[in-house]
């Protein structure tokens, strides 16, 4: 799933499709005949809602409007198909539709006219009803038809036409038209027979057609070929022959029927015949003469390939999937490569692929990130693998009558209003997004993503991290908290208070030089106060810290990572209370004399950021903590212990959604106010919270639910932090929005949303956005006056309990070399980097969910 930076060669074809059935409309308009989709599409109850193709985009009425569309996306050709009963009513040469003739006159020359190519397909499933009362596709002189219709089409518009697609996806029309019916024309009497013989006579109309272009017009004209469509079949156990064999056999009875007869020998693959052929003694395959063979092979000059989704294959099982549209980008790279191995490493063009949605929004991200990622996975096979890709096709210019499911299901990169009698289109972000990739023709590294080669300088702090509750074990101590989601608490958590030796080990195997943790407030002073202290907690504590050290690891320590003692919250409310600032200062105190002699690097409070009505008050106490705690260190304790204290706190980086925009500007900043300068502002510059915060909140409600600090206390504050310490995992997009917004106790004028394109990881709240780590860290220095950072958490999580967590591999390496950037490029003075988390613990709320670790 690694993202590959790259570009498709030049001259590679962007294009977009549609399809005459599903946008044309005008049904019977100037004298075109019924199709079997007409038919179909009125005979009630089988389309969803009895919905037709009677007007549906009314795309016959619309060729400037849909050549416009074609030209804002930028694409290089326009892949349409040809309504072979709007030509030829009848499905015959006994008479041509002029009206027919002059509209796809009108489309292909308006086209040109723009400098796209037009890419023609002759039969996208819409057969003329005349014909299909003679028996259709299952009548072999259809045949004979299918080639008068494909030279007619060669005579008139061939001189214009360089590409040439026969029939689409001949598998859907055989299997869901002839074999289960639930497409025109509705058959479903004979499925092991009548699908067969459809396909046969297919393949003989196409190689035909494709013969006499090749004798008439080939030189003079383009190239031709036949759209053929798969899911690409990934084995379940790689490991198990006869899954493979499954997958292969699905491959084959599914691309194989159509594409072994066509790139190979004029016949169908051998595991499809002796699979059909095993089911009944007289063969329902039916067989190709060594004429009709010699005739058959070699009649494509491109391989197109329609490829949308992947499906698991078990042995004698295809996985059922309730819904046919699974997102597998990677599936698409193993199906081209698939292709290129069979098939001798033909050209290939993948003439369609796209997602649906339910609902009509322009606002489609699901679609960008569909288009990023196959499209991603395609350029690896181009540029990777060595396939011959020349060419990528979108499904659909616009939302359409999707089939048998009506106008349900949306593909389009334009939305069409089919409840408006002038079917307005309307670009989706996705328009947009892709119009951006064709300029680019794939994914040119920027800058901004680059990666550098560089070392830290000497003596830089490379650390992994822990809390407290998140791994150790909890013995008669009562957590006020202690049931989560199904019943998961942290009372045994990772037991590192029976297993800290171990954890020595993984620490030495890494070759960390340093070891944040946190010490457990409640493990030290039960009741949260000095009338009882444990010492068993101070002793585990001693022999962590000891141990550590003549491992050559050198503690960091976190003096509040969330775990008050319960004793405290029941008494008088917590953080919310003034009279908490006492008790921490002296339970703070009572850590410096005791392990201070060996710590050296202290972090009195773990991301003091909250949300919710009392968070204010508790962050005004915690602040006022911290001052103290700091002071009492500054004055009783450095010059003996030398060691220094900080508090780790956290932000995202806010990205303004528009940087051009000056309100966006500051909404950023002033998002960036409101997590990280609430507690930074005062502590690093001027004793005080910011300006534009207190405004803010003033604003919202009188008097201000921010609290004051007093002259003394500003005094008191200002200056008590000896490093940065920041927390940081990831980036949000910032616009300004000129109203209130959630959570209402802010009064937040700006929106945040995930960075368009970034990778979501686990939880839900971390996209993975790099370059968000520089800018984090350029910001810090310069509104906090070019301070020593030391990056105390950075990392991420995934769902699943694997080893192999390439993402990880992947996050890590990404995210510290933009770190690297910062310190190397552009000065900031970062001397230490730490990764969240040392092994899968407690992810608070989320359990054991998410998982973090390295171990
Ligand atoms: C479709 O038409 C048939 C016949 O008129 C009717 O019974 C059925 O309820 C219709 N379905 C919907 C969804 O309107
Ligand atoms: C096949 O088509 C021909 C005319 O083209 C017709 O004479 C014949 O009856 C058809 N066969 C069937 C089985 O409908
Ligand atoms: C310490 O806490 C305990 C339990 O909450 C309480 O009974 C005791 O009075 C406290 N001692 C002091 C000195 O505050």
């Amino acid at each position: 799933d690694d993202f590959h930076y790259g570009n498709f060669p030049e001259g590679f074809k962007w294009s977009v499709s549609t399809s005459a059935y599903q946008i044309e409309g005008g049904w019977n308009a100037d004298g075109k005949g019924e199709s079997i989709w007409d038919t179909f599409s009125h005979t009630p109850g089988k389309i969803a809602n009895n919905e037709t193709g009677d007007v549906a985009c009314d795309s016959y009425h619309k060729v400037k409007e849909d050549v416009n569309l074609v030209k804002m996306l930028g694409v290089q050709q326009y892949r349409f198909s040809i309504s072979w009963s709007r030509i030829f009513p009848d499905g015959t040469t006994s008479y041509v539709n002029q009206a027919g003739v002059d509209y796809y006159n009108s489309l292909i020359d308006s086209l040109l006219k723009i400098g796209v190519e037009p890419v023609v397909t002759l039969y996208h499933w819409d057969l003329p009803q005349a014909l299909e009362d003679i028996g259709g596709l299952l009548n072999e002189t259809v045949v004979d038809r299918f080639n008068e219709y494909a030279d007619f089409c060669f005579k008139t518009f061939g001189n214009r036409i360089k590409f040439w697609i026969t029939f689409n996806e001949p598998y859907v029309i055989t299997w869901l038209g002839y074999g289960i019916g639930v497409f025109a024309p509705g058959i479903n009497s004979s499925p092991g027979e009548a699908p067969y013989q459809a396909a046969h006579n297919i393949i003989k109309a196409h190689a035909k057609a494709y013969r006499t272009y090749e004798k008439f017009y080939k030189g003079k004209q383009g190239r031709i070929g036949m759209t053929m469509s798969t899911e690409w079949a990934e084995p379940k156990d790689p490991n198990n022959p006869s899954d493979v064999e499954a997958a292969d056999r699905f491959l084959q009875s599914i691309l194989g029927w159509f594409a072994h007869p066509i790139f190979k020998n004029g016949d169908y693959p051998e595991v499809v015949k002796k699979q059909v052929n095993e089911r009944r003694t007289q063969s329902r395959l039916p067989v190709f003469t060594d004429a009709e063979k010699v005739e058959i092979a070699g009649t494509a000059d491109f391989f197109a390939i329609n490829g949308y989704t992947s499906r698991l294959l078990v042995f004698n099982l295809v996985h059922p999937t309730p819904d046919w549209l699974q997102i597998v980008p990677w599936g698409m790279r193993r199906l081209l490569n698939w292709l290129d191995r069979e098939y001798g490493h033909p050209t290939i063009y993948i003439t369609e692929n796209g997602v649906g949605t339910s609902d009509a929004t322009v606002d489609d991200q699901i679609r960008v990130n569909f288009y990023k990622a196959y499209i991603n996975e395609a350029l690896k096979a181009q540029q990777l693998d060595g396939v011959d890709l020349r060419g990528y096709t979108a499904w659909s210019l616009m939302d359409n009558f999707e089939w048998n499911s009506g106008y349900g299901p949306r593909f389009g990169l334009f939305e069409v209003d089919f409840n408006d009698a002038m079917r307005p289109r309307t670009p989706k972000r996705s328009s947009i997004y892709y119009n951006q990739l064709i300029r680019n023709n794939g994914f040119p590294l920027l800058q901004r993503d680059e990666r550098i080669t560089g070392d830290f300088p000497l003596n830089f702090i490379w650390a992994t991290a822990t809390s407290s509750y998140q791994v150790q074990h909890y013995v008669n101590i009562r957590i006020m908290f202690n049931l989560y989601n199904d019943g998961t608490n942290g009372d045994v958590a990772c037991d590192s208070y029976h297993k800290f030796d171990v954890d020595i080990e993984l620490l030495s195997s890494m070759g960390v030089s340093h070891y944040r943790f946190s010490l457990s407030w409640p493990r030290i002073l039960p009741s949260g106060n000095r009338t009882t202290i444990n010492h068993a907690g101070i002793a585990y504590y001693h022999a962590l810290i000891d141990g550590l050290l003549a491992a050559g690891i050198e503690p960091m320590v976190t003096l509040y990572h969330w775990d008050l003692p319960n004793a405290l919250q029941e008494e008088f409310g917590g953080w919310v209370s003034p009279d908490i600032q006492d008790l921490f200062v002296e339970y703070v105190d009572i850590c410096f004399k005791e392990f201070g002699p060996k710590v050296k690097r202290w972090i009195t409070f773990n991301e003091p950021w909250g949300n919710g009505v009392k968070a204010y008050k508790a962050a005004h106490n915690m602040i006022l903590s911290h001052a103290t705690a700091w002071r009492i260190y500054d004055t009783q304790f450095r010059w003996k212990q030398l060691g220094k204290v900080s508090i780790a706190l956290s932000s995202d980086w806010y990205e303004p959604a528009d940087t051009a925009s000056t309100s966006d500007l500051e909404a950023a900043i002033r998002a960036t106010d409101f997590r990280l300068g609430w507690f930074a502002h005062p502590i690093y510059l001027t004793g005080d919270y910011p300006e534009k915060m207190k405004t803010q909140v003033a604003k919202k409600r009188t008097p201000s639910r921010l609290p004051v600090f007093t002259d003394a206390e500003k005094v008191e504050i200002a200056g008590t932090a000896d490093f940065f310490a920041i927390n940081g995992y990831t980036s949000r997009l910032v616009t300004y929005q000129d109203k209130s917004t959630w959570p209402p106790m802010f009064n937040l004028v700006h929106r945040q949303e995930p960075i368009p394109g970034a990778i979501q990881a686990t939880p839900d709240w971390l996209q993975i956005v790099p370059w968000g780590m520089r800018r984090l860290l350029n910001w810090l220095d310069r509104e906090y006056g070019h301070p020593t950072v030391y990056i105390t958490e950075n990392g991420v999580g995934t769902s699943d309990a694997t080893v192999d967590d390439q993402i990880r591999v992947n996050f890590y390496k990404a995210y510290i070399n933009e770190a690297l950037k910062a310190q190397q490029l552009d000065g900031v003075d970062l001397q230490g980097y730490t990764a969240w988390s040392l092994m899968d613990n407690f992810e608070w709320n989320s359990g054991y969910g998410p998982r973090f670790g390295l171990f």
